[in-house]
């Protein structure tokens, strides 16, 4: 049985930030699929994974995800009943945090047009869906053909929202990696084996190899949840 208050201090992002943290949360298959027989990722991880999917959320300041996962998972604005009120108080945080979704095409799960969220987009995306979104939504154009991510992290740090919870997909986790934008990875094994031509938890075109550091390995369930730092020291 997982102790949230020892997650939400094993998974706590570091004290003052000055900027924003990116944080990235993905679960696995024991074979590397980052999605199971259905297309999506399920509960590739269990009862642990979802507990520490909802803590992760708890602790964050905004949940950045692209579209192509938004609308995989049919994801809606944060309610109040999925994060831990009582920890967000301690922390001083807003009591959800909003989405941040990146898109080119601008087509969004219905759900998640809402006041409240914001989007990040390119100058090339339709500029009628755009001002559409902008009457509900907080747009924000950052990239001509492409939104460019270190824009994208500037304008996060420029709003106080530091302690950032990237849920994917990932092509945007393979965008990050290739700018090495990524402080940190959250990700879980589950026991399952899936084959299939699913994803990994990252792709891009660009090969790289950024060191990582464990800081914090739990076995729950026979489920792994495992917490790797970016170790710019290498
Ligand atoms: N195992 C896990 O933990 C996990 C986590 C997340 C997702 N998933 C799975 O992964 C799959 C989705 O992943 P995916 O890699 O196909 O897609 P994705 O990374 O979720 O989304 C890709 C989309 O994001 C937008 N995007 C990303 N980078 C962009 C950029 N630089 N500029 C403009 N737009 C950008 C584009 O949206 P538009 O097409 O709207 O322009 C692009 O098509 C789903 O099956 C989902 O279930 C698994």
């Amino acid at each position: 049985m997982l102790d949230v208050d020892e997650l939400a201090d094993r998974f706590a992002y570091p004290d003052d930030l000055t900027r924003a943290w990116v944080r990235t949360v993905f679960v696995s298959s024991v074979d590397g699929s980052a999605t199971d027989h259905r297309g999506v990722s399920g509960d590739l991880g269990g009862a642990p994974d979802s507990t520490l999917f909802a803590l992760l959320r708890s602790l964050s300041d905004v949940i950045l995800v692209a579209a192509g996962t938004t609308r995989a998972e049919g994801y809606a604005p944060v309610t109040p009943s999925e994060v831990d009120a009582e920890l967000r108080t301690r922390l001083k945080l807003s009591p959800v945090p909003p989405i941040a979704v990146v898109s080119a095409s601008l087509d969004l799960p219905e759900p998640l047009v809402a006041p409240g969220q914001l989007v990040y987009t390119c100058a090339s995306s339709p500029k009628d869906r755009r001002d559409a979104l902008a009457e509900t939504m907080d747009v924000v154009v950052a990239g001509e053909r492409r939104v460019d991510f270190r824009a994208v992290v500037d304008d996060l740090s420029r709003r106080g929202l530091h302690r950032v919870s990237c849920e994917g997909g990932p092509t945007l986790h393979g965008e990050l990696i290739a700018q090495d934008l990524v402080d940190e990875v959250c990700v879980t094994i589950g026991p399952t084996l899936v084959g299939g031509p699913g994803p990994r938890i990252a792709h891009s075109n660009a090969v790289t190899e950024r060191a990582m550091r464990l800081a914090t390995l739990i076995e729950a369930d026979g489920v792994l949840l495992t917490r790797w730092l970016r170790d710019r020291s290498a």
